[in-house]
């Protein structure tokens, strides 16, 4: 055998079936702050000091989480992207941080995000060099790179997937989780291996996936767009056979960032895309400037009914089980105690439309009597029926979105 077939039958050892990371994190969608959809690579710090990435803008960043009441409804990462390493590792192959915008290094600003009472999130590509070209983790160094990660204090890691080849991922993701497994700290792991395996089986397999990430990119990265979100909750619809399933307690398909103030989405899309992300169970990643965001977007973002939904304990994802000639769009995600959440969507760009249905034609069953809240409004909806039929009015590119939880009534309960 020569070295690459014998290091390709070590490592296919390592990665045994039946190997599962059960870190133990992320029961729920993680939630937080996350830099690159607005920050990108902007590495020009002499420009433009206040937007670059460096270790002054994940304090800022984690500042206003920690002081603007995102901490507590549990907005807790403060993730790095790409850009924040070296051109070259140093004499010991260990990765190291740029000197000039992460002067004080990472496991400093690990112990002052740890000290505002949030987690940091580091970001690693598997391959031979990161999407922008600084150094990849190839499979000599994943578990060099864990350890570094890990004695620094890391509380996630995003390993992207540039420049590696299809058998180097198949590797290279079961060896980090391992290898992350192995330093003994509870590192959550966001792979995005499946979205350049083009997301879906046979090349992607779900099983092993959720057995060893946390979270996992499926499909394009988010920009700045309407559109962009339309393409992306169109792939999870059209695939929700396939993804629906494998989300839960520890393992969730990941859409990408919420776009939530920046500058591509309207007030309604904004809503829309918070709720649709709310139904799908995902993760609940900003990336936005939290020192300039006005009052709108952060009621769309801290609105707590819509977090206690996301949040909720049983973790299933959502489904689209609706789409009518009229262009609306009916998603439900089962919640606990017999609730549910549903997020009534128009794609319409007429006006604001009457849409008129009932919970039996959305086959709600098994209990009498409903109640709804409107989860922007707060409106009370009384006196559901299956039959009962109402009329919802949904903006273009806006979203009703409603808790709906069966009401036990007196008659119901004998002992009353
Ligand atoms: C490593 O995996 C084992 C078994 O799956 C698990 O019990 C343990 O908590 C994991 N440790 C870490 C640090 O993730
Ligand atoms: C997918 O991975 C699981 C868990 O490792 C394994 O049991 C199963 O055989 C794999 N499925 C395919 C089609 O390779
Ligand atoms: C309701 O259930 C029927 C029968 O299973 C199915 O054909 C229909 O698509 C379902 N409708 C919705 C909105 O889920």
């Amino acid at each position: 055998m020569d070295w690459a077939m014998k290091l390709l039958v070590a490592l296919l050892a390592l990665v045994a079936p039946g190997f599962s990371l059960e870190n133990g994190l992320m029961r729920t969608p993680p939630m937080g702050w996350l830099a690159w959809e607005r920050y990108r690579c902007s590495i020009n710090c002499h420009e433009d000091p206040d937007n670059c990435i460096n270790e002054r803008l994940f304090m800022a960043m984690a500042d206003r989480l920690a002081e603007d009441g995102w901490r507590e409804l549990g907005y807790v990462y403060v993730n790095i992207d790409d850009c924040w390493m070296a051109l070259q590792r140093d004499e010991g192959g260990v990765l190291v941080p740029d000197p000039e915008r992460f002067p004080s290094g990472i496991r400093a600003l690990a112990d002052y995000v740890h000290s505002r009472g949030l987690k940091l999130g580091i970001y690693g590509d598997m391959g031979s060099m990161t999407c922008m070209g600084y150094p990849g983790t190839t499979l000599a160094t994943v578990a060099l790179d864990a350890q570094t990660f890990a004695s620094w204090g890391v509380d996630m890691l995003k390993l992207d997937g540039c420049y590696s080849s299809s058998l180097e991922r198949a590797l290279g993701y079961p060896a980090m989780a391992k290898a992350l497994n192995n330093t003994g700290r509870p590192i959550g792991y966001s792979c995005s291996w499946p979205a350049y395996d083009g997301g879906l089986p046979p090349e992607v397999n779900y099983t092993l996936l959720a057995d060893i990430c946390n979270l996992w990119r499926n499909f394009d990265d988010i920009e700045d767009s309407w559109q962009s979100v339309l393409s992306i909750v169109d792939w999870f619809s059209e695939h929700q056979d396939v993804l629906q399933p494998m989300a839960g307690p520890g393992h969730w398909n990941d859409p990408d960032m919420l776009l939530i103030g920046n500058y591509g989405l309207s007030f309604e899309q904004a809503k829309a895309q918070m709720a649709l992300w709310t139904v799908l169970a995902a993760p609940l990643f900003m990336s936005t400037d939290l020192r300039a965001i006005s009052p709108q977007n952060v009621d769309i973002l801290q609105n707590k009914l819509m977090i206690r939904i996301n949040q909720d304990p049983l973790g299933i994802q959502g489904r689209r089980v609706l789409k009518t000639k009229h262009h609306i769009e009916v998603f439900v995600r089962p919640l606990s105690k017999d609730a549910s959440a549903v997020v009534f969507f128009s794609r319409r760009t007429d006006m604001p439309y009457r849409y008129r249905t009932s919970l039996g034609a959305l086959n709600f069953t098994g209990h009498a009597l409903y109640e709804a809240q409107d989860v922007y409004t707060e409106n009370v909806i009384s006196g559901l029926t299956r039959d009962t039929d109402f009329t919802v009015v949904i903006n273009p590119s806006g979203v009703v979105m409603w808790h709906v939880y069966p009401i036990v009534g007196k008659e119901s309960l004998p002992w009353l």
